[in-house]
């Protein structure tokens, strides 16, 4: 019977010591002299190495060449325990297969340290490497640790629409899904493209959320969360911003703002606790190679409570802060991240979550406040990140939030479903949005999102 493949990771484990394995991967390094030659191959399944110990008592120069950085290969040998500083095992080779070569003089990572944005450049390539093998791991755990964490609290999956006909955040950054013949496009008679011809009949997008659809769901099935890819055609071209990217949204009928806020705190450290927990490895690489206040920033997370206060008491200490932003800040306006970054990093330093922001700058469908200019709204901003979570308690009252549709001239003829939550058997109600990839960023301590999304989307860049 032919042998079984081992992964890199359980050869790791130590069970198998003595035995023989059949290990298979790619080719980091080879090197060595002519009694004995060294391979480190790695095939994904962790960011260690396994030491591949070849005899040229065994093997010739000859079957050895087409071993080279980025070639493929099968090894059969015996698992032993290594001599050499640093790593526990080794295979002592017996049997080698070249799958594949990749000629030394073409393969782009065939030397190290290359510049993030270089491997920007060979994205089809670029997971082959250890900062990028670090950060798709890390991504991994973290979708489950997500889907475990509300698993375990009883909340419900709920895959929302991708293609809608509706704009959930009102602010009109929606790419356009068509069949029409965009070069011909059918129009009636006083001059206006006619979607009564589109696939749908009518003009549709790609999602920029699917809270509306969830809060359906959460007045249903009591709580659910989405998680799915949301897509936003603004042109921001900063570190923080994808026109694709992933959205975790949990929507809960008779949760309040405070509620809200709670279960905000506690999802974002169990994730954190769990990444520290199941990617040490990882984490450890990258808080070596990049960053080394990584791991103590994430264990301060944790272990910090995070201020709660209003956005006017935050606009405050902006103002009287005599710092120089580049934007200047007065009630009323839009935080930037250089705004949202000063309250973490130099003032509290601790997460903030700023409640209450002026309705005129927040989404139709917050709940309003007594005052009638703000809205029970709840922003989570991060250290290095700034907003990583944005949610708000629901306006549940019908006439209100038909008032402030009817101030913000929201066409409603597509909304009609919405309404309905409010008609019937409306319930006081709260969700909120994690940006996946802003998790990601806070985790691994890259400062890129484009290095964070296996194949990023951003203005004038759709490879693939
Ligand atoms: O604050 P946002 O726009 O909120 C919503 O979409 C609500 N419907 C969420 C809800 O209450 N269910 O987006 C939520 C989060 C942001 O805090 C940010 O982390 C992330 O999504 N985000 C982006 N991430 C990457 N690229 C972009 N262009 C993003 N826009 C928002
Ligand atoms: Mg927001």
């Amino acid at each position: 019977m032919a042998l079984k493949r081992t992964k890199i990771v359980d050869a790791f484990s130590g069970e198998l010591e003595g035995q023989q394995v059949c290990v298979k991967g790619w080719v980091r390094t080879r090197r060595g002299n002519k009694h004995i030659q060294f391979i480190a191959l790695n095939d994904g399944s962790t960011i260690n190495n396994l030491q591949v110990v070849v005899s040229l008592e065994q093997f010739t120069e000859e079957q050895l060449k087409p071993i080279t950085t980025g070639s493929s290969l099968c090894v059969i040998g015996t698992l032993v325990a290594s001599q050499g500083k640093g790593q526990s095992f080794e295979v002592q080779a017996q049997e080698i297969e070249v799958y594949g070569t990749a000629d030394p003089e073409e393969y782009p990572l065939q030397k190290k340290g290359h510049t993030l944005e270089f491997l920007r450049e060979i994205g089809h390539l670029r997971m082959r490497t250890n900062t990028f093998g670090a950060v798709f791991r890390i991504r991994h755990h973290l979708a489950f640790a997500i889907h475990k964490f509300f698993n375990d609290k009883g909340f419900f999956y709920l895959n929302t629409p991708l293609i809608t006909s509706s704009d959930a955040e009102g602010a009109g950054e929606m790419f356009q899904v068509t069949t029409l013949d965009v070069n011909e496009m059918p129009r009636t008679e006083d001059g206006k493209v006619d979607y009564s011809k589109d696939f749908f009949g009518k003009m549709t997008s790609l999602t920029v959320s699917g809270q509306l659809e969830g809060e359906l769901g959460a007045t249903s099935l009591g709580a659910i969360y989405t998680f799915g890819p949301t897509f936003r055609a603004e042109h921001s071209n900063t570190p923080r911003h994808l026109a694709e990217f992933w959205m975790i949204e949990p929507e809960m009928a008779f949760y309040d703002i405070n509620d809200n806020m709670d279960l905000a705190e506690e999802f974002i450290k169990y994730c954190v606790q769990y990444a520290l927990d199941h990617c040490q490895d990882d984490i450890a690489f990258l808080n070596k190679m990049y960053d080394n206040t990584l791991i103590e920033r994430l264990n301060s997370v944790l272990k910090d409570e995070f201020v709660r206060l209003t956005y006017t008491e935050g606009i405050k200490i902006l103002e009287e802060s005599g710092e120089k932003f580049e934007f200047p800040v007065k009630w009323g306006v839009d935080l930037q991240s250089e705004h949202e970054r000063y309250l973490v990093e130099k003032h509290f330093k601790r997460p903030v979550i700023l409640t209450d922001y002026p309705k005129d700058i927040k989404a139709f469908y917050m709940k309003q406040n007594d005052d009638g200019k703000t809205v029970r709204a709840m922003d989570v901003l991060f250290p290095q990140i700034g907003e990583i979570i944005g949610g708000s308690e629901r306006e549940a009252d019908y006439d209100k939030l038909m008032n402030r549709i009817n101030e913000l001239h929201i066409p409603m003829k597509d909304m009609w479903w919405y309404l309905d939550t409010r008609k019937f058997g409306t319930v006081p109600h709260s969700g909120f949005g994690l940006g996946f990839e802003r998790l990601i960023l806070f985790v691994t301590g890259m400062a890129n999102i484009r290095d964070v999304i296996p194949f990023p989307r951003t203005p004038n860049n759709c490879e693939f």
